[in-house]
C-alpha cells in the first residue's frame, strides 16, 4: 500500500492499519484507535486513512461525525463527559459540572486553551447506580462528588497519565442486591454446548421453542422463532449458498451490548461478571443456526471491559470451546470477536448496529429484509440481546420446560432490572416475570415513590395509581430499565431530559425524527423557562404521534413517548408551568433584531425588513 504524504501521521497509522488488516469493515475500529492516540481524528488522518481504505475522504468523515466519542476537531488531551441521564441529575450532575469546569477555568462544551482538558455530557454511561458519573477518555468514573472532582482536576493539572491515576476512581461495582435463575447459579463452562451437542441442534431449537423465551432487548420477540428464520435462511434468491469473502462465514451471531437506553445498566453487570454464560448462550445459538462468526456489539462506554472479556474468549478457546471442531465435533467452527462501539444510541436497533460493524455510520436499514436473511455483509445474522444468551444458555443446559415454569404463560423465565433513582438500594435486581411495581419498590427501599419511568425514555411513565401493575409482555414490558422519582420530583424535568436526549441521538436520516425530536425539544425548553402556553401542548401531541406513525425506526417511533405519558398522567405539572397566554411564539423576532439594532444604533431597524 502506497504511504499517504503526511510522514508524521503515517507512522502513527501504520500499526493501527496494519492491526486492521487495512479492512474497510473495520472503518469504525481504527478511527477509535487513532482518537485514542492523538486525541482527536485530523485531516491529514482522514487523509490517509481514506487512501488507505480506498474511498473518498468524506466517507470517512461522515463516519468520524456520525459518532460523539470521535472528534474531527480538537480536544482535550483529558477529555471529561459527564453522564446526563435524569438520575445522574438527581444527584447533582448539574452543579457538579460547573464545579468541576470553574475549577480547570474551562467552559463546557468547550477546550481549554492550553489543550489539556475538554468537558462537556454525553448521553447515559450506564452507571446510574452509582451516578453521578463521567468518562475521562473513555474510561468510567464513578460516585463523583467535589472531593474527587478536586482530586481528577489536580491529576489533570499534573499532567498524569490514566494509567496512575489511583484505582478508586474507576470502581465499577456490580450492585448485584437480588438473584434469580440467571444470577444465583453457577454454570460449568461448556455445560450448555456439551447439552447441545449430545441433543442435536434440531432437538435444542424445540427446547428453546418449548421455553417460550423472548427477546429480553425490548420487543420480545421469540427466539426460538428468529433462530429458526436465520437458520432456514442458507440460500441466496438465486438458489446459491451463502458465504462470505473467505468463503467459510454462512451465517453470523451478534450480540447486542450496546445498552443504550438510558438508565440500563444490567448488561453492564451480566458482562463483567457472567460472561461465560453470555458466550456460552452465543456458542449454543451457533450450533442452532449454524453460524461461524460471532460478534459482541460492546458499547464505547463499556470499552473498560474489554480486557476483561477478552481474556474470557482467549480462555473458552484454549478450553476448546471456541476456535475449531468445538469440544471435538468435527465441523462445529465458531469463534467472537470483539466491536466497539463509539457513543451512538441509535447503534443499538439490529440493522444500524450491523451497518455499524460493517465500519460504516449507524444507519438503520430499510426492512425488509430483515436481519435474519440478509445481516453483516448480506449474511443471515441474528441479533440478540445480552440478556437473551444468558438465559439461552440455561435453557439449553436445564431444558425448556424447566425456563417456562417461572414467570407468566406469556412472559416465561425472569427479568434483570436496573434500578436507580430514589431509592435506598439501587442496582441490579433479578425477577420472575409477573412481578408487581409494588413488591419491586419495596424490595429496593423506594422513597415516597411516585411515579416510575419503566424501560427508559423509550418506555413509559407509570405514577402511584399503577404500582399494581405487572413486569411481563402482556403488562409492562421493560427492556430492564426502572427509574424511580419521589414525590416531590418535578417529573416534567424527567420528560425534559429525555426529550433532550432524542434531540440528541437522533441519526438523522429521517424528516419527521429529525425535525420532530428538535422541534419537541425547543417546546419543552420553552415550557421550562415559563413561556409554554395551551398551543404549545396541542403542538407536541400532534408532533409525537406524527412521529410514531411516520418515522423510519423504533427511536422516531418512541421519541414522543416521554412527553405523551407524562402530559396525560400528570397534566398538572404541565399546567403549573404554562404562561397565561393562548399563544406566545417560540421564535423571538424582536430579541433576535437585537444586535442589528445594536449595529446600526437604530430603533426601528426591524422595520425596513
Ligand atoms: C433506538 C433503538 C435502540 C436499541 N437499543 C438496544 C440495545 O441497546 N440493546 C438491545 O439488546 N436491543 C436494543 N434495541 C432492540 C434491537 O433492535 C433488537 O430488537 C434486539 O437487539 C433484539 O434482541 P432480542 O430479541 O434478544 O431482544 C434497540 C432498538 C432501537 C429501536
Ligand atoms: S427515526 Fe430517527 S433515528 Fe430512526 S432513522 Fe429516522 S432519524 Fe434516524
Amino acid at each position: 500500500m502506497e504511504p499517504c504524504s503526511f510522514p508524521h501521521i503515517e507512522s502513527q497509522l501504520a500499526p493501527i492499519l496494519v492491526r486492521h488488516g487495512y479492512d474497510a469493515t473495520r472503518l469504525l475500529q481504527v478511527l477509535r484507535e487513532v482518537q485514542d492516540v492523538l486525541h482527536f481524528i485530523p485531516p491529514e488522518a482522514v487523509t490517509c486513512i481514506a487512501s488507505h481504505f480506498g474511498m473518498p475522504r468524506s466517507g470517512v468523515e461522515g463516519v468520524a461525525g456520525f459518532y460523539s466519542f470521535l472528534s474531527l476537531k480538537p480536544a482535550g488531551e483529558y477529555r471529561i463527559l459527564f453522564s446526563d441521564n435524569i438520575t445522574d441529575h438527581m444527584l447533582g450532575k448539574p452543579e457538579l459540572m460547573q464545579y468541576f469546569c470553574n475549577k480547570l477555568w474551562v467552559e463546557p462544551g468547550k477546550v481549554s486553551e492550553d489543550n489539556l482538558v475538554s468537558v462537556d455530557s454525553t448521553s447515559c454511561t450506564g452507571m446510574c447506580d452509582q451516578g453521578p458519573a463521567a468518562l475521562v477518555n473513555g474510561w468510567p468514573l464513578t460516585n463523583l462528588d467535589n472531593n474527587r472532582l478536586d482530586l481528577i482536576a489536580e491529576l489533570i493539572r499534573l499532567r498524569k497519565p490514566l494509567a496512575d491515576w489511583p484505582p478508586m476512581l474507576f470502581e465499577v461495582a456490580d450492585n448485584i442486591r437480588r438473584k434469580g435463575v440467571l444470577l444465583d447459579e453457577t454454570q460449568e463452562p461448556g455445560a450448555a454446548i456439551r447439552e447441545t451437542l449430545a441433543r442435536g441442534a434440531r432437538q435444542t431449537l424445540a427446547e428453546l421453542d418449548m421455553s417460550n423465551l423472548r427477546g429480553r432487548g425490548g420487543a420480545g420477540f421469540k427466539t426460538a422463532a428468529k433462530w429458526s428464520f436465520c437458520h432456514a435462511a442458507i440460500a441466496e434468491e438465486d438458489g446459491s449458498e451463502i458465504c462470505d469473502v473467505d468463503g467459510t462465514t454462512k451465517r453470523v451471531m451478534v450480540c447486542n451490548a450496546d445498552e443504550g437506553e438510558p438508565g440500563t445498566f444490567k448488561d453492564r453487570v451480566l458482562l463483567a461478571s457472567y460472561a461465560d454464560l453470555v458466550f456460552e448462550g452465543m456458542t449454543v445459538g451457533a450450533r442452532v443456526v449454524g453460524a461461524s462468526k460471532g460478534f459482541l456489539y460492546l458499547r464505547g462506554e463499556y470499552r473498560y471491559l474489554l480486557d476483561r472479556l477478552n481474556t474470557v474468549l482467549d480462555r473458552r478457546r484454549a478450553s476448546g470451546l471456541l476456535g475449531r471442531d468445538i469440544l471435538g465435533e468435527k465441523g462445529f467452527d465458531f469463534d467472537i470477536e470483539i466491536h466497539l462501539g463509539a457513543g451512538a444510541y441509535i447503534c443499538g436497533e439490529e440493522s444500524a448496529l450491523i451497518e455499524s460493524l460493517e465500519g460504516k455510520r449507524g444507519r438503520p436499514r430499510n426492512r425488509p429484509p430483515f436481519p435474519v436473511t440478509h445481516g453483516y455483509l448480506g449474511l443471515p445474522t441474528v441479533v440478540d440481546n445480552v440478556e437473551t444468551f444468558a438465559c439461552a444458555a440455561r435453557i439449553a443446559e436445564r431444558g425448556g420446560a424447566w425456563f417456562a415454569a417461572m414467570g407468566t404463560p406469556q412472559s416465561t423465565g425472569s427479568k434483570i432490572l436496573s434500578i436507580s433513582g430514589d431509592c435506598a438500594r439501587p442496582g441490579i435486581y433479578e425477577y420472575p416475570f409477573g412481578v408487581t411495581v409494588r413488591e419491586i419498590l419495596a424490595d429496593c427501599g423506594a422513597q415516597e415513590p411516585y411515579a416510575v419511568q419503566v424501560s427508559g425514555p423509550s418506555g413509559c411513565m407509570i405514577s402511584w395509581k399503577e404500582f399494581e401493575r405487572k413486569i411481563a409482555f402482556e403488562d409492562l414490558p421493560t427492556a430492564g430499565a426502572f427509574m424511580i422519582f419521589r414525590r416531590n420530583r418535578d417529573v416534567f424535568q424527567a420528560a425534559h431530559n429525555f426529550v433532550h436526549f432524542f434531540a440528541h441521538e437522533s441519526c438523522g436520516f429521517c424528516t419527521p425524527c429529525r425535525v420532530g425530536t428538535q422541534l419537541q425539544k425547543k417546546i419543552m425548553d420553552k415550557i421550562d423557562s415559563g413561556h409554554g402556553t395551551v398551543c404549545d401542548l396541542e403542538e407536541m401531541k400532534r408532533l409525537g404521534h406524527l412521529m410514531k406513525s411516520m418515522s423510519h425506526c423504533g427511536l422516531g417511533h418512541t421519541a414522543g413517548n416521554p412527553v405523551l405519558d407524562t402530559m396525560e398522567k400528570f397534566p398538572d405539572v404541565y399546567e403549573r408551568k404554562l404562561a397565561n397566554l393562548a399563544f406566545e411564539p417560540a421564535f423571538d423576532l424582536d430579541g433576535a433584531l437585537e444586535t442589528a439594532r445594536e449595529i446600526t444604533g437604530r430603533d426601528d431597524a426591524w422595520a425596513h425588513l
